[in-house]
């Protein structure tokens, strides 16, 4: 591959400073260097043969275009439309959704402003519901000229109650707003949750209205929303054609907009618009997310890989492996195909944490285990803090990234066996110019399109989760059994020996 610039960012600044490495790529000034991934041009010719074969452009125009490529749920993919800032018409079986996605936006930018004197905002939801607003608040936090409303954001996803009593400890309850997420708004962790709350509310002397007042819901089942008690314009919708693990761009993502401002929502919004456009529009050879998802595939043919890890160079982005792993693996954590048939490839499991705490721990194994796990090194070019140490020691982050990925390429040769670093180990390293609510869009457009082209390539709809049911299913009569309180449950039809076993030692 040749060095090839793409740049959709409209009025893009070019922080693009300096040459960039050779082979590198680059769209919405994020660079992706793929120097280390072993792949030669011939190489890479042919997996830009496999794309075409799979017709993995035919893919992408019909994502954007609103055809139901989830099949199974015979709908549309259409998360992209959440950011289409530019608000050209996007039809959905021949109705144009934007006119909705601009009310919602509308009623969020109103909310923003009508917000004082709040003190703590709990945001109850879980997986797709949670992981999205989580990582950004996060993120966002360590931009160090943010514009912060300074609120409490508290987030509440586990049935564990350890979580909710870490919250109520802290929040006021006088002063709180709860918004409560769930795009089927019947998923139980959340719905208990919430009532766990409204009970805390109540508990503390809340009246009624003051708790109406206090109550928000982001759901694709308003009516739900409605029936749990949430007043009708105290609901913000999304809708089926959101997968979950996709909807931080819709209200999901309040969070983001109360507590940064609705300004920097839309700059969210921006830099994931910029990169759907560069995904749209360019060519595979100079595709980012493409050539990601092709660099995966490549490891997976030659090495057989199972595992591969998202390492951020960059504290606040310590949420976002957890992120990606939801992304990746409920997308296309599959053994089947869109055709029903044994699916040759899958999403291989994800993991990682923020560099350069990572390397103290499992970088053992990358050097040295018998497994090849490619890296996805992701660093930031501007320090994330105004401290006065900030430059030095980001030159040390920096340093640490850059020699993680040329020690694990070339290896060292060493009498001592136990002192042999093998090599070969692929990586690629991913460059945003700085991280602020622009950027932070743009990565996250940019892995999920990644996944979405992944599961293009495998033939893999990346957008049901099926495999999630069955153990929600299962858990319902063994709650029965453990709120019996009997430690003589037999194994029947819904309970094996097993688990019988085990309930009765709990209830002994
Ligand atoms: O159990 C998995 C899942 O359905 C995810 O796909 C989803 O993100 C999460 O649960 C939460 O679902 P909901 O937003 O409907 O509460």
């Amino acid at each position: 591959m040749s060095s090839n610039t793409v740049s959709d960012k409209p009025n893009a600044i070019n922080k693009l400073s300096g040459n960039m490495p050779n082979g590198a790529h680059t769209a919405v000034d994020v660079v992706l260097d793929t120097a280390y991934q072993g792949i030669d041009q011939n190489g890479w010719s042919q997996l830009f043969e496999t794309a075409r074969k799979a017709k993995l452009s035919e893919f992408i125009s019909d994502m954007f275009a609103g055809k139901h490529i989830n099949q199974s749920e015979n709908r549309p993919a259409l998360h992209s439309a959440l950011r289409n800032l530019s608000k050209s018409p996007v039809l959905l079986d021949g109705k144009d959704v934007m006119p909705d996605i601009t009310d919602v936006w509308r009623r969020i930018e109103a909310l923003c402003n009508k917000w004082v004197g709040v003190t703590d905002v709990i945001h109850i939801g879980i997986g797709g519901s949670d992981f999205g607003p989580r990582l950004s608040i996060e993120a966002l936090a360590h931009v160090p000229d943010i514009d912060s409303r300074g609120m409490r954001m508290h987030f509440l996803a586990n049935i564990d109650t350890a979580e909710l009593a870490r919250i109520l400890a802290r929040a006021l309850p006088h002063s709180t707003r709860v918004v409560i997420v769930s795009k089927s708004f019947t998923t139980l962790e959340t719905t208990m949750n919430a009532k766990a709350i409204v009970a805390w509310l109540k508990a503390s002397g809340c009246t009624k209205s003051q708790i109406n007042k206090a109550l928000f819901a982001v759901t694709a089942n308003v009516t739900g929303a409605k029936e749990f008690g949430i007043e009708e314009d105290h609901i913000f919708p999304f809708w089926d054609w959101v997968g979950g693990r996709y909807s931080v761009w819709s209200a999901v993502g309040l969070p983001i907009a109360l507590q940064y401002g609705f300004k920097t929502f839309e700059e969210f919004l921006a830099g994931a618009h910029a990169m759907d456009l560069h995904f749209k529009n360019a060519p595979l050879e100079s595709n980012l997310p493409v050539i990601m998802a092709l660099a995966l595939l490549y490891q997976q043919e030659k090495h057989d890989i199972k595992a591969y890890a998202a390492i951020p160079y960059a504290d606040a982005l310590d949420w976002f492996p957890k992120w990606l792993q939801q992304l990746d693996m409920e997308s296309n954590g599959k053994s089947v195909g869109k055709d029903g048939k044994p699916a040759k490839h899958s999403s291989p499991v994800v993991f990682g944490s923020a560099g350069s705490n990572a390397q103290h721990s499992y970088f053992q194994l990358f050097h040295q285990g018998p497994e090849i796990i490619p890296i996805d090194f992701i660093a930031v070019r501007k320090p994330m803090s105004d401290r006065p140490e900030a430059e030095a020691h980001h030159r040390i982050l920096l340093s640490n990234c850059l020699a993680q990925a040329q020690a694990l390429a070339h290896g060292k040769v060493d009498s001592n066996p136990n002192n042999v670093y093998p090599g070969k180990r692929p990586s690629s390293l991913l460059l945003l110019p700085e991280l602020n609510a622009f950027y932070l869009g743009a990565l996250l457009a940019l892995y999920e399109n990644r996944t979405a082209a992944l599961g293009a390539l495998w033939n893999i709809n990346s957008f049901d989760q099926p495999g999630v049911e069955y153990g929600k299913v299962l858990a319902k009569p063994i709650e029965k059994a453990l709120a019996s309180g009997s430690d003589h449950v037999a194994a029947d039809d819904s309970v094996d020996a097993i688990t019988a076993a085990r309930i009765n030692f709990l209830n002994s």
